[in-house]
């Protein structure tokens, strides 16, 4: 698909082979990023984990020259799953995010599930602005030891 800067992305399903490519993005992250998307660590090692983490459903978006752009996951089981997202510094606000929340919601439909949960921190209005708009709703406050943050679920 094509975003807002006029640059290309693929979306599609991570790989074991994709944890260097996820580990880059991570390390590369900003310390507001890692603000936002704490408590996941912002290391090479962390995505390795991830490539090779059987529990979850993930997606990566990819540059058309192959570095990953962001990335989206939930977990496999339960009929609720929490779900986790980043998209690199660099392409934050042209779309990607957007992309990634799509493809989500549309394979935990096809997974069965009967909704997603996230936390979300007050101060994240990008963030909230895109849940909300997927369907995501405020159902109340989350504990977060880093600042006040809201619990959202979305309903499938
Ligand atoms: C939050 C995040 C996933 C959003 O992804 P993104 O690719 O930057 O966002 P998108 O460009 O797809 O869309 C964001 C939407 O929010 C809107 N938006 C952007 N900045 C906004 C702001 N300050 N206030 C309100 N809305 C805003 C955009 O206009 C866009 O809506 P549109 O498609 O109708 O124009 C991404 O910015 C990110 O990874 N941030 C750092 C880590 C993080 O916050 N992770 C999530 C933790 S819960």
């Amino acid at each position: 698909m094509t975003l807002k800067n006029g640059r290309a992305i693929t979306v599609r399903c991570k790989t074991p082979d994709d944890g260097e490519a996820l580990g880059e993005m991570l390390a590369s992250c900003s310390e507001r990023t890692y603000y936002f998307f704490h408590p996941y660590p912002l290391t090479r090692e962390s995505g390795l984990k991830v490539a090779a983490d059987d529990s979850i459903v993930c997606f990566i978006a990819f540059a058309e020259d192959g570095t990953a752009v962001g990335y989206v996951w939930i977990g496999r089981e339960g009929e609720m799953p929490t779900l986790g997202i980043c998209v690199r510094d660099s392409w934050q606000e042209v779309g990607v995010g957007r992309a990634l929340m799509e493809r989500m919601i549309a394979e935990a439909k096809n997974l069965g599930k009967k909704g997603i949960q996230l936390t979300v921190m007050k101060d994240n209005a990008r963030g909230i602005a895109l849940y909300q708009s997927v369907g995501f709703v405020i159902d109340g406050d989350a504990p977060d030891p880093v600042g006040p943050s809201y619990h959202m679920t979305l309903g499938l």
